[in-house]
């Protein structure tokens, strides 16, 4: 593996939130080719993945603030956006100053990083608009025929991609994605406000222009299934209950199914936690849209800890 990302090839690679399409930084033409087999636009620049904190010193700006992020959340399912160094492709960064960093704490990651001794920029290996893939077939199944080898490393045990918290102005750390590490614990370790962009865009510029500069690729549909998912608070909708061509996504299992249930229930957790709905979402939404439902529907979660996250990618998904 090491030696085909050294030549310039791309892997996909398990990391523990979801698949990555991974090209070794120093090769440009390799990233330029993640950007091809994903049909991504040029302007959603790559997060580059390093082994230890030292290797980021190589490409970008450490604000001090940075360390006790780091010794808590790395390795593991969070990204910083930083100051970038000038060594970092622009094909990368998409142009941007700033450069996307995560420590992956999977292991097999872990290894694939020690043993090509240079970082590697991987977005998530689905192609782009489509569900992120948690497991090696999804990778097959959507990407296959692309690319040369994809590694298994399991399930992800995340399921859902990283937090991304920008630091490039270390005063005013910003969440520009959320994910498996929640806005309180980030603020418990900063001892300030995690500000949102959703919430908080300057009165006088539009939410798309700013959240546009800060979160390139942030804004579109994405994640989504390719039938059409409509999302529920509470109780699933009748109409969907009583019709056969409907999948349902539920957090749990409903305590008295309706007696005219004729829908497909597709259950994301025993007991409702939120950690195992993350783990199985991506896996189920792909399943439904594999199945011969033609209609999806999809039970969202309370907004807070990782429900913020999930809630996050259904919305997404559902967007028209
Ligand atoms: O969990 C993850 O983060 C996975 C695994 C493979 O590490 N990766 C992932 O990558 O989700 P991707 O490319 O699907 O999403 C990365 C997001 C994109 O929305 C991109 O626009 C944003 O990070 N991003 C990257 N560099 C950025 C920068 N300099 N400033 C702002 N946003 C950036
Ligand atoms: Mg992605």
């Amino acid at each position: 593996m090491a030696a085909s990302l050294c030549s310039g090839g791309l892997v996909a690679v398990p990391t523990e939130t979801v698949y990555g399409l991974a090209a070794a930084i120093d090769n440009p033409d390799a990233c330029r080719h993640i950007f091809a087999v994903k049909q991504r636009p040029p302007n959603d620049p790559l997060i580059v993945h390093v082994a230890d904190f030292e290797d980021i010193r190589s490409i970008a700006e450490i604000p001090p603030v940075l360390e006790k992020l780091a010794a808590k959340f790395w390795p593991g399912p969070f990204t910083v956006i930083l100051p970038r160094k000038t060594c970092v492709s622009d094909i990368i960064t998409s142009g941007l100053n700033s450069v996307a960093v995560r420590i992956p704490a999977h292991p097999v990651m872990q290894a694939i990083l020690r043993a090509c001794r240079t970082p590697l920029a991987a977005p998530s290996a689905n192609p782009f608009g489509y569900i992120s893939p948690t497991r090696p077939e999804h990778v097959l199944e959507s990407l296959g025929g692309k690319i040369p080898f994809i590694v298994d490393g399991g399930p992800c045990s995340i399921g859902i991609e990283s937090t991304i918290l920008d630091l490039t102005d270390p005063t005013r750390p910003t969440l520009l994605r959320p994910g498996g590490i929640t806005i309180l614990e980030m603020e418990k370790i900063l001892g300030q406000k995690v500000h949102q962009l959703s919430t908080e865009t300057a009165a006088n510029s539009s939410p798309e222009q700013t959240i546009g500069i800060k979160a390139p690729g942030m804004l579109s549909r994405h994640y989504s299934p390719r039938k059409p998912l409509k999302l529920f608070l509470g109780e699933p909708p009748m109409e969907a209950i009583e019709d056969e061509q409907c999948a349902i996504l539920l957090l749990k299992p409903m305590p008295m199914p309706p007696k005219n249930t004729r829908a497909q229930l597709e259950i994301l957790s025993t007991d409702g936690s939120l950690e195992t709905v993350a783990q199985n979402l991506f896996h189920a939404l792909r399943k439904l849209d594999n199945s011969p439902a033609t209609r999806l529907f999809a039970q969202v979660p309370d907004p807070k800890g990782i429900g913020l996250a999930l809630l996050d990618r259904l919305n997404r998904a559902a967007k028209a």
